[in-house]
């Protein structure tokens, strides 16, 4: 079966990590010294190294090797990486959280280690423990034997009780930098034998923001394909966005008030299978680069692109307009706003693009909002269980799968930002009484959609008011958010009706 490279690439010790710099010299210097605590509290965004620097710790506190520690290499440090080492026991609280389990932990606790130095207990996940499990917890905490040591791991430390935080000590996990995630994807492409390009590493690096799992899982699409080569378009591909050339062809339509050109292009795109908000969110930051190049002599650093690119868009800068630019980005900004509640997304950015080629933009908007201005989605909705807009989908039968999905990752992005790699290869395909079902476009995809099957649930839950299994399969492609292709005429008619404007098509 395939194997995720999240989950065959581990650092062994604390020398292959990205980013971490400042826990990894707390660590280092402890182990050095043989200061190390009793209880450590690790917390951060998922997929930036919690568990495995957990265990290059318990490796660290049992390494028989001389000089730094960890080795990697001697006998305890190999059986800890197969998890065969007896003194290393890791409990994955969110499924042992009743008070039970850690009162056997208590029980195993007063056994001094049977091959290490030190046994060490790695709780993961650890704010799912009951009450009843943390009180219990606590007393152990209190007074550990000196052989024993704590790593507790958790991504939402505000549920953690107060009286657990001030016994451990702290290391917070911070999102890693893109220069570190591109260091490190170099260092992997070497060992996989890959050649990246630089700019394709710097969209992965981008696009992870932060995440050395999501990095890593988007490194392996690109590298699924085995052509030993990865090039920026590659990556464009597998995160589903098209790249610069298509925004500045699309924006110089514009400019030129090229209408029929642009909804062409704009139906070819949709017709590949890209994501309406998606492309709109990608065009906003093509005018921003417009933007930037226009005041910046060196864009370069805050843009992530190729220099072709950046000398392309400088050109275009040059003969546009800043009050074009800022036209578009309000227009734009605003379309995506209310498409964040339509089902109607693709119509929308079609009177975008009508009413910026058509030098319209500065009158009021067009459209309405369709639904109330709702507060923006916070990180972790947790108090209630009662779906937010829109009303619609309240009931338990859901016909508009497309806008149902698409509502979600709106929600879901605001969260994690890779959910949007979730859905540039997904579909809805139904949702039934207790499970739905996610189509996916491939094995690796269908991968990825399970590893975040728990945040994708609690999404579907959230907003639909009832809970429902996640079943993902493969195929069904293509069946995104494209909708039918139709002719110019059909669809001149069809916005001329909904907003009451004259379309010319050339
Ligand atoms: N700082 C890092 N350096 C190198 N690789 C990392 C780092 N963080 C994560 N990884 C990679 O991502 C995978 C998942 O990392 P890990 O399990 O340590 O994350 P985590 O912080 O525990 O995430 P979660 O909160 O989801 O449990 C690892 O197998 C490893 O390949
Ligand atoms: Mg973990
Ligand atoms: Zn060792």
């Amino acid at each position: 079966m395939y194997q995720a490279l999240y989950r065959t690439y581990r650092p062994e010790t604390f020398e292959g990590l990205m980013g971490q710099e400042h826990i990894i010299r707390i660590l280092k210097n402890q182990l050095e010294t043989g200061t190390t605590s009793h209880a450590y509290l690790f917390s951060g965004t998922r997929g930036t190294g919690k568990t495995t620097v957990a265990r290059i710790l318990a490796k660290g506190l049992n390494c028989m090797g001389e000089g730094n520690r960890p080795c990697g290499t001697c006998s305890s440090c190999r059986e800890i990486r197969d998890g065969l080492f007896l003194d290393v026991i890791e409990i994955d609280a969110a499924s042992n959280n009743g008070v039970d389990n850690i009162r056997e932990l208590r029980e195993s606790v007063k056994y001094p280690p049977s091959v290490g130095r030190k046994k060490v207990y790695i709780i993961d996940e650890v704010h799912m423990l009951s009450p009843g499990a943390f009180n219990a917890l606590l007393k152990t905490l209190e007074e550990p034997p000196e052989y024993v040591t704590f790593i507790l791991a958790t991504t939402e430390l505000q549920k953690l009780p107060a009286t657990i935080l001030s016994r451990c000590l702290r290391l917070d996990f911070r999102r890693v930098s893109e220069k570190s995630l591109k260091e490190g994807i170099q260092r992997i492409c070497g060992e996989l034998g890959v050649v990246m390009e630089e700019d394709a590493t710097g969209v992965i690096a981008a696009a992870a923001d932060g995440s050395v799992r999501d990095c890593l899982s988007i490194l392996d699409q690109c590298t699924a394909a085995g052509s030993g080569r990865v090039t920026r378009q590659d990556v464009l591909e597998v995160l589903g966005t098209p790249g610069e050339e298509i925004f500045i062809e699309w924006t110089d339509r514009i400019l030129r008030h090229q209408i029929p050109e642009a909804l062409q292009m704009l139906d070819t795109l949709l017709g590949e299978g890209k994501e309406v908000r998606q492309l709109m969110k990608d065009w906003i930051s093509h005018y921003r680069n417009l933007m930037l190049t226009k005041f910046m002599k060196n864009p370069e650093d805050l843009i992530n692109l190729s220099k072709e690119n950046v000398e392309r868009i400088r050109e275009q800068s040059q003969r546009t307009d800043m009050a074009e630019i800022s036209d578009a980005i309000l227009q734009l900004s605003r379309t995506l706003q209310d498409a964040r509640w339509s089902t109607q997304p693709r119509i929308l950015l079609e009177v975008a693009i009508v009413t910026l080629a058509s030098g319209m933009a500065d009158q009021p908007p067009l459209i309405r909002p369709a639904a109330p201005p709702a507060p923006k989605a916070s990180p972790v909705p947790k108090a209630s269980p009662a779906p937010t807009v829109p009303k619609a989908t309240e009931t338990s039968s859901v016909p508009d799968t497309d806008g149902l999905w698409h509502r979600i990752f709106e929600d879901g992005e605001a969260m994690k930002s890779s959910y949007n790699l979730i859905r540039t290869c997904t579909s809805l395909q139904s949702v039934g009484e207790t499970e739905f079902t996610v189509a996916a476009t491939s094995e690796i995809k269908k991968q990825y959609v399970l590893d975040n099957k728990d945040g994708l649930e609690k999404l579907m839950e959230k907003h639909t008011g009832r809970f429902r299994s996640l079943r993902c399969i493969v195929g069904g492609e293509g069946e995104g958010q494209a909708g039918g292709r139709d002719t110019l005429e059909e669809r001149k008619a069809r916005i001329e009706n909904a907003f009451n404007i004259h379309v010319e098509i050339e």
